[in-house]
């Protein structure tokens, strides 16, 4: 395939083959991509490995690669540089956040934990180095409830940063969690009415959603999972169209993997794009070229606080096996 760049001479040729060039430093750096699905569809063409929070954790844990290239935002790359402190783990844009994870800082979270002393703290991965510290255990929109069900009845239990995923846990066990009040901006932007209405359009349609979706729009789908769950239940469900609510990158690998099926994005509240993860959409194909090229921007974290940060880390890959 052949890309045109926009013009940039200082730091890229006019014109370049990005996916041959991105193939080649692959093999010179012995570098593995991993690439979350809300990422734009070039950059999935790309990964060697596209997967949900739970399986690119996985993934980074047992690579053998020397250099890990995240397509993916800030937290996802921190999280393999936890797991992998030899290895290089690059992202191609700094910048890419998360408003769920920077809806915790560590200083209001360390008051809040204070506040309920012998509580166990349960905390999703969208999350800062920091609050992994200060967490018991870690989990994933995929192995949540999971988690929360192997924890003792009569042991209280904090759950951050996510209160929507949070709620639906409390639904799903029927535990009573003390929850941190964060959410993730582009799950809030769901609009009930919008999806009602829409359903009305395609009646045959099944809604699935993300569980960081408001419980009022949650209380419509017909299933509800991780990126990867959502994924594989449209591939092995007899429907053939899907309303999904949850970034609409993942619709790229739906349709790759159920070709011939229909899938329609669930609409925001505004007429905007704000379903689209703007921090996820900062990585670009030229940025990560160009990260791997100059091999930076690396992720670096003092060796106490990942070593703080594994232990919970750690204690989730056990419990999810
Ligand atoms: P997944 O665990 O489904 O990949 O979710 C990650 C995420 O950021 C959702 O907003
Ligand atoms: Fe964070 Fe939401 Fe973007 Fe996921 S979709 S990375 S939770 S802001």
């Amino acid at each position: 395939m052949f890309t045109t760049l926009s013009p940039s001479p200082a730091v890229l040729p006019g014109r370049l083959d990005l996916f041959e060039a991105i193939e080649d430093l692959k093999k010179e750096l012995n570098a593995v991509i991993l690439a979350h699905y809300y990422q734009n569809p070039d950059i999935q063409d790309v990964a060697d490995y596209i997967g949900d929070s739970l399986g690119l954790s996985r993934q980074a844990a047992e690579t053998n690669a020397d250099v890990i290239v995240f397509a993916g935002v800030h937290f996802m790359a921190e999280t393999a540089k936890i797991l992998n402190p030899t290895k290089q783990v690059l992202l191609p844009d700094l910048e890419a956040g998360c408003s769920l994870a920077d809806s915790c800082p560590p200083d209001a979270f360390a008051a809040f934990k204070a506040q309920y002393p012998g509580h166990l703290v349960i905390s999703y991965i969208n999350c800062t180095a920091q609050i992994k510290a200060m967490s018991d255990i870690i989990c994933t929109s995929s192995n949540a409830v999971k988690i929360v069900q192997q924890i003792p009845a009569d042991q209280p239990i904090i759950f951050a940063p996510d209160q929507n995923l949070g709620r639906y846990v409390m639904e799903q066990t029927g535990r009573d969690l003390v929850l941190w009040p964060g959410s993730c901006m582009v799950h809030e932007t769901f609009s009930e009415k919008k999806l009602v209405q829409l359903q009305m359009e395609y009646p045959d349609a099944e809604i699935i959603a993300h569980p960081e979706c408001e419980s009022a729009v949650l209380r419509h789908a017909h299933y509800i999972g991780s990126t990867t769950a959502l994924l594989n239940y449209a591939q092995a469900s007899p429907k053939q169209q899907f309303i999904v609510v949850t970034e609409p990158g993942i619709i790229h690998q739906m349709e790759k993997d159920a070709p011939g099926k229909r899938f329609i994005p669930a609409p925001p509240m505004a007429s905007c794009a704000c379903n689209e993860c703007p921090h996820m959409r900062l990585n670009t194909l030229e940025k990560l070229y160009l990260a791997m090229k100059n091999r930076q921007p690396e992720i670096t974290l003092p060796e106490d606080l990942r070593q703080a940060a594994l232990t919970p880390m750690q204690r989730m890959l056990a419990m999810s096996v």
